[in-house]
């Protein structure tokens, strides 16, 4: 009888066992899905529509449901913050998304965000999230070269890779990461660097972080500058940016744009020099003068790739201006915002270019 009981019990604690290991195996990650627009989330008039048709139609709830592969893998709940074509992000808009994202983060029940963004600044919203996130937590940066609508759209692919990412442990503490045609590329390092096609997500030279396979991340790199929870940017308390601006050198190119920005209140700008961030002979007593009057001048290259060298083709200790190091101009002025929120000392800001 006593023996009977046993096995009884036994058997009830395998059985319960054996539920809760199989209720581990099934709980999925809770990823809540931030919707900014875009053409992830665009319609065009025909499915040949590929180009001419129109960003930031599409709610979240849809984008959702148009994926119910994605239930199989998380918990998702998403939320419409704007419904813009990213060439309309402003700093106020990255204020707000952040703030959101810091809120989320800090609950227990989220374990993962995906932002849904228009392309063609989706590289600076990542890298501003990159710098000012206060988590580990894996936040991921989407978006899609085909609207909705089209033939082959890759909006749900990437919108599934993204849940998926934002949903693993692999991708914890890698700072903010953006998928895009099956690839896993850093906040800091990418670009767009086509018009239209899918695969223009790259990081040409230093390389992307890893690939998405088979709905799974597999990593190859790690990002080497701090991010997230290592910066020492808190946008918490903050409702404006510092007003930076960027100037584009050309042949021929003159003074006008520096004089304006500056005229405009610029407290910093960024110049896009030719080749390793040369100064023409027109544009530089501009920006002498900029600086004599407190701006603060990065200078960087429109080259896309490689160092901007101090001293190199100017000389920044006499000049007090801070070189970008690798970052893009369009990246140097978010570092650049980021940089006069906290100080106005060029020792110190050029730290944080070798920093971030
Ligand atoms: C946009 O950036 O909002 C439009 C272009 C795109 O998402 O590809």
């Amino acid at each position: 009888m006593l023996f009977q009981k046993s096995k009884h019990t036994l058997f009830v604690f395998l059985f319960a066992l054996a539920g809760a290991v199989q209720a581990q195996a099934v709980k999925l990650p809770n990823v809540t899905i931030l919707a900014t627009g875009g053409t992830i989330a665009g319609t065009g008039a025909t499915s040949t529509t590929t180009v001419g048709y129109t960003a930031a139609t599409v709610g979240v709830q849809a984008l959702i449901q148009a994926v119910p592969e994605i239930t199989k893998v998380a918990n998702v709940s998403g939320e419409q913050v704007f419904q813009i074509a990213s060439e309309n992000m402003s700093n106020e808009h990255w204020l707000t998304l952040a703030k959101r994202v810091n809120v989320l983060l800090s609950q227990p029940n989220v374990d993962g965000i995906v932002i849904t963004h228009g392309t063609d600044t989706l590289e600076e919203t990542a890298y501003f999230l990159n710098l000012v996130v206060k988590s580990r937590k894996p936040v991921v940066v989407v978006g899609s070269m085909r609207p909705s609508t089209a033939l082959s759209a890759d909006g749900p692919i990437n919108l599934y890779n993204a849940v998926q990412l934002a949903g693993s442990q692999a991708a914890v503490g890698r700072g903010v990461l953006v998928a895009m045609n099956d690839q896993i590329h850093a906040a800091r390092d990418v670009t767009k660097s086509n018009t239209t096609t899918a695969d223009t997500f790259r990081t040409a030279e230093l390389g992307m972080v890893g690939y998405l396979q088979g709905g799974k991340p597999f990593f190859y790199r790690d990002v080497t500058r701090k991010h997230t929870v290592e910066t020492e940017f808190d946008v918490s308390k903050l409702d404006v940016l510092p007003q930076v601006d960027v100037a584009y050198a050309y042949a021929n190119v003159g003074d006008v744009a520096v004089k304006a920005l500056v005229a405009a209140g610029a407290k910093g700008l960024v110049h896009a020099g030719v080749g390793n961030g040369s100064l023409p002979a027109k544009t530089k007593p501009a920006l002498v003068a900029a600086r004599e009057k407190g701006v603060v001048i990065v200078r960087s290259a429109r080259v896309g790739q490689g160092i901007v060298a101090r001293n190199g083709e100017a000389n920044d200790d006499q000049l007090d201006f801070v070189v970008s190091d690798t970052l893009s101009p369009q990246k140097a002025r978010i570092l650049l915002m980021l940089a006069l929120t906290k100080t106005s000392d060029t020792k110190d800001i050029q730290r944080m270019f070798y920093t971030y």
